[in-house]
């Protein structure tokens, strides 16, 4: 599918500087652009220094500012010091995108403690560290025009889902510290929000959560039948709501996730399919009157007696 025109006016986060955690590739990468392109400096962090400046030359080809940080977010004085540098570079920080994530497919019963945890390290422990780490520079921020953090989550925990039984917790935890985070530092000018992805074409999360498909065609055929807008979504749909929630526009949300997902997680399989209920769902009920008025005259239906003496 064509990526369309951006609708927000090129220039709306001009001045802002944001950090992008995992942006280096993926999702990740669509966000920094998007902002970068919308005017926002941008720094971006991740463990592969070879992957960050690869996606740093890109952007710049862009005209977009960027600036990359090696580091992992599991340690927390790596955090610091990507805050930091974004600081250093640009003189301020106004938006962090916690976007690095680890995920695998596994049975529960096949999960060792140490995957379980290397998971919530990295999405749960990760989101904290980075939050904590840049607290005093958003607070900053958030005095003089405002501060927003942006976790990346899922939908995963909004239901269950099979062999995500640690990445499903980790988001449900990162779900519930934007509210927190929401809850106490609104009064600092940090705002925060959440946009959880559905699937989500091209990125290392389909490769790795939907593996053994006959290629994307396949995939997507798949993916459109669990999907009421019947297809995935772009890296682009995730990046533009993420340039939504840091523009004016969104400067009154805080503590709330947005789903960006087609309807993935709400979808399930009509259990009467469409052209069956067009059929015979009006002589259902007529049936069913039938039956209660019928009953009512007889005095002992709940329809039709009681109705007919009002
Ligand atoms: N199934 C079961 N366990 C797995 C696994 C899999 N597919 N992949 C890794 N693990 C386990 C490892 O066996 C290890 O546990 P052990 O010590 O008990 O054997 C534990 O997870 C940590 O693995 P390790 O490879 O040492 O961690 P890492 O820090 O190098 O990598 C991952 C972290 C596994 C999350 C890796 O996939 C990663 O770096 N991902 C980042 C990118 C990504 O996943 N993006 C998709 C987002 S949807």
């Amino acid at each position: 599918m064509a990526t369309p025109e951006s609708p927000f006016k090129p220039g709306i986060l001009r001045g802002k500087v944001a950090l992008v955690t995992g942006g280096g590739s993926g999702i990740g990468l669509e966000i920094t652009r998007q902002l970068g392109l919308h005017g926002a400096s941008v720094v971006i962090s991740g463990r592969r220094e070879q992957v960050l400046r690869d996606a740093c030359a890109a952007l710049g080809g862009e005209g977009v500012a960027a600036h990359y940080v090696q580091g992992d977010v599991r340690k927390f004085g790596d955090c610091e010091r990507m805050a930091a540098a974004a600081v250093q570079r640009f003189g301020r920080l106004d938006v962090l995108v916690n976007c690095a994530a680890g995920n695998f497919l596994s049975p529960a019963e096949q999960l060792s403690s140490n995957g379980f945890r290397t998971v919530l390290e990295i999405d749960t422990l990760g989101t904290f560290h980075m939050c904590r780490a840049a607290f005093e520079h958003l607070k900053q921020a958030g005095s003089s025009g405002g501060a927003l953090i942006i976790n990346i989550s899922m939908t995963l925990h909004y239901g269950a889902t099979w062999w995500q039984a640690h990445a499903s917790a980790a988001k449900a935890a990162v779900d519930s510290l934007t509210r927190s985070l929401g809850l106490e530092w609104g009064h600092y000018g940090i705002r925060t929000a959440g946009v959880a992805p559905g699937p989500i074409e091209g990125t290392a999360g389909m490769t790795k959560l939907a593996p053994g498909s006959d290629g994307e065609a396949n995939m997507q055929k798949l993916m459109s039948a669990a999907i009421p807008l019947g297809h995935m979504g772009r890296p682009w749909d995730i990046a533009q709501t993420c340039v939504f929630l840091a523009s004016p526009a969104a400067a009154f949300m805080t503590g709330h996730t947005l789903v960006v997902d087609g309807g993935e997680w709400m979808c399930k399989p009509a259990l009467v399919p469409r052209e069956v209920v067009t059929r015979v769902s009006r002589g259902v009920e007529a049936k069913s009157r039938a039956v209660g008025l019928a009953g009512g005259a007889n005095g002992g239906g709940a329809g039709g007696g009681p109705r007919s003496k009002l």
